[in-house]
């Protein structure tokens, strides 16, 4: 794929688990991929991050032309944003890193170079405030990891021009991401927040001893978390109202919910809790290593995806 919305080259900064991640994707897309990290040890882990992830890039779909080997690692920030269409942000989340950072990109890119960035919780408004053209700085925030994961959060700050969010969401629809667009910033964006208040009821029913954290963690990924990989909260809830739709469950559940809502844990992360979480997972992982669940977990979301995409052409091609 070359000369999406006008973009041929892509710039990544920071080599980190996001930057590589994004890297693969750039470059199976079919990109010229340079990317820089003030650690110089990032050149190698992300050359064999792009390595290891190819396979499952290659069941994805390749675009013409698509070659690991179009990677070139620059310390040189400066030097990197040479001859960048579009760069991607993925420095340590850091407020006064990036501010600076952005500063440094934007006086290293053509004017009209979008720069997005994939903080999980820093605002545009924020990165943006000593960039000399603070219009085309957006937010491209990914779903880890994002070579595979669909999702990518786009939102402006204050100076962001609405040209700059079309064009970044043309961009990411033709690598195959799916945008969604936010109409103002809020801590977090969507999906975080959404995982943020589960997460929080997680460690609630396990520090209440409800539950084991291997049980509770089952729950979720044989329960609600089957359903929510192909409709979201809303659409889950619309078929629980029966023909009557969500009308019908806001009157039927609406009293339930109240009482729910109010009986949600709301725990503090003090130095006790996070020990408790941490033990029952060490207990839980057995020693098994995080590249290895990761390893698993790639492989399983590929698995979905493609069972996915094929029961949406099936449905599709349905009379
Ligand atoms: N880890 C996740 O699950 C996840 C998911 C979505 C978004 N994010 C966001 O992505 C960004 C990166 O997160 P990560 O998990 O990859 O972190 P990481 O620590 O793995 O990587 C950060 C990288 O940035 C490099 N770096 C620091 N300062 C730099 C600079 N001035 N110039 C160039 N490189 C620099 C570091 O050396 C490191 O390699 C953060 O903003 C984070 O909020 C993380």
């Amino acid at each position: 794929m070359n000369g999406v919305a006008g973009i041929r080259q892509v710039t990544v900064v920071g080599a980190g688990i996001i930057g590589a991640s994004w890297t693969a994707l750039f470059l199976a897309k079919g990109f010229s991929v340079a990317i820089t990290d003030t650690n110089p040890e990032a050149e190698s882990k992300v050359k064999r991050f792009v390595e290891e992830a190819w396979p499952a890039l290659t069941v994805l779909g390749l675009a013409p032309g698509a070659a690991p080997d179009k990677l070139r690692f620059d310390l040189d920030l400066a030097s990197a944003c040479d001859g960048a269409d579009f760069v991607q942000e993925n420095a340590t989340e850091r407020e006064l890193l990036k501010v600076a950072l952005f500063a440094e990109i934007d006086s290293a890119v053509r004017r009209d170079v979008l720069i997005a960035s994939s903080s999980s919780a820093l605002t545009v408004t924020t990165m943006q405030r000593e960039c000399r053209h603070p219009e085309r700085v957006v937010l491209g925030h990914p779903f880890n990891p994002p070579h595979l994961m669909p999702l990518v959060e786009i939102v402006g700050g204050e100076q962001t021009s609405a040209g700059a969010l079309d064009r970044a969401e043309t961009f990411y629809a033709a690598l195959g991401k799916t945008p969604v667009r936010l109409a103002k910033e809020v801590y977090g964006h969507i999906a975080n927040r959404l995982q943020g208040a589960v997460f929080r009821e997680a460690v609630s029913l396990l520090d209440k001893g409800v539950a084991s954290l291997a049980d509770i963690d089952r729950a979720m990924t044989d329960g609600p978390g089957l359903r929510w990989a192909l409709m979201g909260p809303f659409l889950t809830y619309h078929l629980a109202g029966g023909e009557g739709g969500m009308g019908a469950f806001m009157k039927q559940f609406a009293l339930t919910q109240t009482e729910l809502w109010k009986d949600l844990g709301e725990p503090v992360i003090d130095e006790r809790l996070q020990r408790v979480v941490t033990e029952a997972m060490e207990h839980e992982s057995g020693g098994r290593s995080i590249s290895d669940f990761s390893a698993d977990r790639d492989r399983r979301i590929l698995a979905l995806l493609t069972s996915r995409d094929a029961s949406e052409r099936a449905t599709q091609a349905q009379p």
